[in-house]
């Protein structure tokens, strides 16, 4: 936060009367902060695909009905693009969309690893590597604020799953969580400076991180310098005075001043310090402040047809070309059949929060006749349902008669909408099995078959060596069709690469051990360090897909490494040459390996990256700087970043399997680092993990007796509760917008029954306080079979 907005909020806020400043600290409804004496109420709409601002007060998983805006393409394409620049612009066009609708802060982006490809959410996150993860999220926060709106960062820290995801303890040895879950988070706070943080629903060993002092006071704050606010998820409060305390300034959205009663109660009993509440409130008033003094001026509009443009562009830009045996780019001559209902019915976004109005959804459907023109002809037919997955004998007929008339069959391929949402886990990762049959008739009818993946997160591809290309467009946005087309003929490069290690099948991962949950309210992450590629190239299981894999319509020559600079800081320095006859980007990759060391290590690491575009038979040099992080492993024993001396080898590529160049790095002066072996196998046991986590393995707490931190879904465990769930659901589906598809309201639905009863207090509108739910909870648990047990006990 800019000083002169602190000082001069500090000065508002000592001003206040205590009420006012508790006032401050909860928003006055679902997306506004409050708005107390001169300062003003800054607005937050979610983001990050797009601005999702509610037409009314609505609900906070995108069921309401929402303002038209761009769709730009998912957080998975935009990292598959591995380019800053590029996602600075998105960035800036959601910002500018953002000013240009009153809104304040935009919410997104979320940068949470992709521990395991079945997270719901995947489709909203950048990647499996937190280098990747933090170098695009500082890109998009950039953007973003570079047109005076706010970024929030999310959801710090350990929310990698749905299942639970409001009470799941996500239990993570300190250096797992240093090196994969936080660097991310680090990296774009340290380079971008966001002006808030949101933190996420679940506890992390043991604490939930908006009451983590360790996590907000310690680590943002004091090691990463975070000066901006810290916001609660949407309901994720479960103790507003020790969230005060730890540094937890804003909780949303408003619920009346549920928590005051306690929070004054803290006050009054020291366990909650003045300055703690006065420090939270001057964090809201100089956001509020902030926001108003940049957005102060004339209106701004957004132009929403170079939005579109742009959106079209980075959608190519993010394609990934995963297989091509010469078929593409497709020459637009002859008969082409179009197979598959998701080109006439687009999946375009994911389900959930972070959906958007689109202001219009080009399909492939619709680019296709445009750009044949009268060169070559075309027939769809749809080849399954687009809701459900089914393809009827009909509809497969008519697939294989189709491909076998055609010179080209193209399939969209797209995995219906309700696999990948908000609020549930995928449950496989396979597409549904008469899909699976459809690509091997068509490809058998005709070998050259070109499938077009539309799904959110790497699926399972059991055909995958049978058609004659596999294009992965990922959920592309409301551009999505015409960049397909684009891509599909060769009039926008597959710009992409991999941001995530795509498995031959889910069994094979370490994270399925435990994904996604251990038991209902805990997650243990055994696999530690080995997420993605860490795991395929240490344990030597070949992934279907590596990680930074794409193809490209051209091809590139590497020249040999140049290295300069001494100790821990590098420069390596590769000449590139695009040897084909097309324009295209490479992404240039490097990795470290470390060649001996105290501890164990994953066999390479990314730690950073270029995009070139190239010329035909243009030659361009690459720089690429490397520092003390690049080599460091976080310590456990001195709790520090630690290089230790030696050697390194510096593979540099075109994916993580693809090293065209290496050369050696060696270093005699470095930090001591207490030596760590390496689980023998990717899943530790519970001696390995208790010995990684340097102390026993927490016990999962049990369900009953019921607390205010129980969900809505434990209920029925007991028969008093199952009685009192029907009531609950009844009263709260009310509140609900009954609008949406049926996906969207599935979605609501398991986001309901994963609320914890302190949030249905939250969402009471004060018909339920804390002191009631209390109450209810205590004749609940009266009645359980956990309190007759005890009372049993207690007799004898
Ligand atoms: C999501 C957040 C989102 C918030 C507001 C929550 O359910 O986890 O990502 O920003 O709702 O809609």
């Amino acid at each position: 936060m800019t000083t002169t907005h602190h000082a001069r909020a500090a000065e508002l806020v000592s001003q206040l009367t205590l009420d006012e400043k508790l006032l401050l600290l909860s928003g006055v409804n679902m997306w506004e902060t409050a708005a107390v004496g001169a300062i003003p109420s800054t607005f937050l709409a979610n983001g990050p695909v797009g601005v999702g601002k509610q037409a009314s007060a609505g609900d906070h998983v995108g069921g309401g009905e929402m303002l038209p805006a761009t769709c730009f393409p998912s957080p998975s394409v935009l990292a598959s693009t591995w380019d800053v620049e590029l996602v600075e612009e998105v960035g800036v066009a959601l910002g500018r969309e953002s000013r240009s609708k009153g809104v304040g802060v935009l919410l997104g982006p979320g940068l949470n690893i992709k521990r395991h490809p079945g997270g719901g959410r995947v489709f909203e996150y950048f990647s499996e590597d937190p280098y990747l993860s933090g170098k695009i999220a500082a890109a998009a926060v950039r953007g973003v604020q570079s047109q005076g709106v706010g970024s929030s960062i999310k959801h710090f820290a350990g929310n990698n799953q749905e299942t639970f995801r409001m009470r799941l303890d996500s239990i993570i040895d300190e250096r797992t969580l240093r090196e994969i879950y936080l660097t991310g988070f680090e990296i774009a706070v340290t380079e971008s400076e966001p002006w808030t943080v949101m933190t996420s629903y679940n506890l992390v060993n043991g604490e939930y991180p908006g009451e983590s002092h360790r996590l907000l006071a310690q680590i943002l704050r004091e090691e990463w310098g975070f000066t901006g606010l810290v916001m609660s998820d949407w309901f994720a409060v479960s103790d507003r005075s020790t969230g005060i305390s730890a540094g937890l300034d804003l909780e949303m959205p408003g619920n009346g001043g549920l928590w005051t009663g306690r929070v004054k109660k803290a006050l009054e009993d020291g366990t909650l310090p003045l300055t703690a509440v006065d420090a939270a409130a001057t964090r809201v008033a100089a956001l509020a402040l902030r926001a108003a003094s940049e957005s102060a001026g004339a209106a701004v509009t957004a132009d929403l047809d170079a939005h579109h443009a742009l959106a079209r562009r980075a959608a190519a830009a993010g394609t990934v070309l995963l297989r091509n045996d010469g078929i593409l780019p497709l020459r637009a001559k002859g008969t082409i059949a179009l197979i598959g209902a998701g080109a006439k019915t687009p999946r375009y976004q994911g389900v959930g929060s972070a959906s958007v109005n689109a202001i219009t959804v080009e399909t492939v459907l619709d680019a296709l006749p445009t750009r044949l023109g009268d060169s070559a002809e075309f027939t769809y037919v749809r080849g399954y349902d687009a809701q459900s997955g089914a393809v009827s004998a009909e509809d497969s007929k008519a697939a294989q008669a189709a491909a076998e008339a055609a010179d080209v069959a193209v399939i969209i391929l797209a995995i219906p909408a309700g696999k990948e949402a908000e609020g549930v886990d995928r449950e496989h990762l396979a597409f549904p099995p008469a899909m699976n049959e459809l690509v091997r008739a068509v490809t058998a009818a005709n070998p050259r078959t070109v499938v077009v993946l539309v799904n959110g997160s790497p699926l399972e591809l059991p055909w995958a060596e049978e058609p004659a290309a596999i294009l992965e467009a990922y959920l592309g946005g409301q551009a999505a069709g015409p960049a397909i087309v684009d891509v599909l003929f060769g009039d926008a490069e597959p710009g992409g690469r991999t941001a995530e290690s795509f498995p031959v099948v889910a069994a094979d991962l370490p994270s399925a051990a435990n994904f996604p949950a251990t038991t209902p309210t805990q997650v243990q992450y055994r696999e530690n360090l080995y997420v993605g590629y860490r795991f395929h190239d240490t344990f030597g299981i070949a992934p279907r897909f590596p990680f930074g894999h794409g193809l490209s319509y051209t091809t590139f020559e590497y020249g040999a490494l140049d290295l300069s600079g001494e100790g821990v800081d590098r420069t390596i320095t590769v000449s590139v040459t695009n040897t084909g006859d097309r324009a295209g980007s490479e992404v240039v990759q490097l990795y470290v390996h470390a060649t001996g060391s105290s501890v164990h290590r994953p066999e390479q690491e990314l730690k950073a990256f270029a995009k070139v575009h190239l010329a035909p038979g243009e030659t361009r040099s690459v720089s690429l700087t490397l520092g003390h992080r690049s080599f460091a492993i976080y310590d456990v024993g001195s709790s520090e970043w630690a290089a230790e001396a030696g050697e390194y080898e510096i593979r540099v590529g075109s994916s993580s399997r693809d090293i065209r160049a290496t050369t050696t790095i060696r270093f005699d002066i470095g930090e001591t680092v207490t030596p760590v072996a390496r689980p023998v196998a990717a899943v530790a046991t519970s001696a390995e993990f208790a010995r990684l986590l340097g102390r026993s393995v927490p016990i999962a707490k049990e369900l009953l007796p019921f607390s205010l931190n129980s969900p809505v879904a434990d209920l029925p465990s007991t028969w008093l509760g199952r009685r009192l769930h029907g009531v609950l659901l009844g009263v709260i589906t009310k509140q609900l917008p009954a609008g949406g598809d049926e996906d969207t309201q599935a979605m609501i639905h398991a986001v309901v029954g994963g609320m914890p009863l302190r949030a249905l207090s939250a969402n009471s509108g004060g018909r339920l306080s804390l002191d009631t739910m209390d109450r209810i909870v205590s004749v609940l648990n009266v009645a359980s079979p956990h309190a007759r047990r005890a009372r049993r006990a207690a007799k004898h």
